[in-house]
């Protein structure tokens, strides 16, 4: 991969929550690390009315934050301020964008924008920006979710970018394919031969992804009650990791191989027919509880109204290719759950026979896990002898062979997801990107679960705060003769 890194980055949202908590320090953190093309300057720009010293004070606050204190080195910290400016925005209309090009200024050398914005600003903004030159071939432009709420609206915003950047401009962020572990899912199946051979329906059973949070609505009515889970979580993270368990072996590390071979998956996704929806999906909303020993309140609390917003989903998927068939993907996801956990489960086939039956031992099929967070590990649970004299048949338990990334690479810092991805975007590499047919297809397949809900009159079930959703997301899986991996 030939990196081709901009002189320039341009920051919407500058002011933002995502910006103080991830993008300033992860871009800190690069600069720290000496990994920011020298002379790099950063302009934030947002509504909010600073000048550069006064956006310079907010981000040393925010550093000073969402830092830990072993990366709080002045030094570092002086470097990194002294790349940053700021322009007051409003993005609405074109008006403002002379001055901001002004303060960006030549951009010859290249400029990487990162678009965080809501969704009826894109059109105006990606205008503004095509009317002052900041639109042109050395312009590259990151884009952060929500792109829409469902195919017709991603169409939208994507041929309003469009209109100022092609596709091979636009990198659209999925913080998730940021995270190692999740690059980790490649690394495991195309960097080692044993698992190839049974990676399919032969040798795979069928394969659960979580993520799990604990968090509820935090700060985000507005948005989360529009969106739910399935449009929050399902439509672009989970479906991620999907795409990477599922796809063939790309020829190639690089952004057109990966991104053929993911946006295949997606077109492969079986379509829920309206009738197919309620019995493949399951939907909650979570109520009073209690989480990791705090007592919390229900979403309908937390948004001041009865709503009928799912927090949680647990979805059954089939990917209908010679791979996969006949082998189940049960995909959940939910908000103040049990734990905080991201996983993937795969679950191999049983043995054909075991000449241990009736002897003590019951077989559990082979699992592999892998944790996404809080920790970062590779588990395959196996079967083992217990020790003993086995006068009544040997004995077996299922045990784990266990690889911590955390262990193993305990002397590498873990990076934030942004880090990776904000230096990819400044390089120019798409491969952790996310290419419109992607996206497209996947919320085709979302939009007929939607669709699904809708025409039966769906409502999520309610579930306690603190628990593993609603108990017929358990029965999703059981009348398979499946029991999700954590219960
Ligand atoms: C975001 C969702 O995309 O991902 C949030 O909008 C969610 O609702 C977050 O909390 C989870 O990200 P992570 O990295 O904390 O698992």
């Amino acid at each position: 991969m030939t990196r081709n890194p901009v002189g320039k980055l341009l920051l919407f949202g500058a002011t933002g929550d995502l910006s103080q908590r991830m993008l300033l320090p992860s871009l800190f953190n690069l600069h720290a690390d000496g990994l920011l093309p020298e002379g790099l300057t950063i302009t934030g720009t947002a509504r909010s009315d600073h000048d550069d010293a006064s956006f310079r004070e907010f981000a040393a606050k925010a550093l000073d934050t969402f830092l830990p204190e072993d990366r709080k080195k002045p030094e570092w910290i002086d470097g990194f301020l002294k790349r940053l400016q700021y322009q007051a925005l409003d993005a609405s209309s074109t008006e403002g964008f002379p001055a901001l090009a002004e303060k960006v200024g030549d951009v010859s050398d290249g400029l990487a924008i990162y678009l965080s914005t809501a969704p009826s600003l894109f059109e105006s903004t990606i205008k503004g920006l095509e009317s002052v030159g900041l639109a042109g071939d050395t312009v590259r432009i990151g884009l952060e979710k929500p792109l829409g709420y469902d195919l017709a609206s991603s169409k939208e915003i994507n041929d309003a970018v469009g209109f100022g950047f092609p596709e091979e401009r636009t990198f659209r962020i999925d913080h998730y394919l940021g995270k190692e572990t999740v690059q980790n899912i490649l690394a495991l199946r195309f960097g080692n031969f044993f698992f190839e051979p049974i990676w399919n329906a032969h040798g795979i059973d069928n394969v659960q992804i979580t993520i799990a949070e604990t968090v509820g609505l935090e700060d985000r009515a507005g948005y989360y009650e529009g969106a739910g889970a399935l449009r929050d979580m399902v439509q672009n993270h989970i479906l991620q990791l999907l795409a990477l368990v599922a796809m063939e072996p790309p020829a190639r590390y690089d952004g057109t191989a990966i991104r053929d071979e993911k946006a295949k998956v997606f077109r492969s996704l079986r379509l829920m027919t309206p009738e197919e929806v309620p019995h493949n999906t399951v939907t909650g909303q979570y109520v009073d509880g209690a989480v990791g020993g705090k007592i919390v309140g229900s979403y309908a609390d937390e948004l001041g109204k009865p709503s009928k917003t799912e927090t949680f989903v647990a979805i059954k998927a089939h990917v209908d290719n010679w791979r996969w068939q006949g082998v189940p993907f049960y995909l959940r996801t939910g908000k103040r759950m049990a734990t905080r956990r991201s996983e993937i489960a795969i679950q191999f086939k049983p043995v054909p026979h075991s000449m241990f039956a009736g002897r003590g031992g019951i077989l559990q099929p082979n699992t592999l896990i892998i944790r996404l967070q809080p920790e970062e590990y590779i588990q395959l649970l196996v079967m083992a002898k217990e020790p003993g004299l086995d006068r009544e048949g040997l004995r077996l338990r299922e045990v784990p062979l266990n690889l911590s990334l955390d262990a193993e690479f305990a002397g590498t810092r873990r990076r934030i997801a942004y880090e990776r991805l904000l230096l990819d975007l400044i390089e120019g590499d798409q491969t952790l990107f996310v290419r419109r047919d992607e996206v497209e297809a996947q919320w085709t397949w979302i939009d007929a679960i939607r669709a699904g809900w809708n025409a039966n009159d769906v409502k999520p079930k309610t579930y306690p705060s603190g628990s593993w959703g609603p108990s017929a997301a358990i029965a999703l899986t059981e009348r398979d003769g499946v029991t999700w991996q954590d219960d």
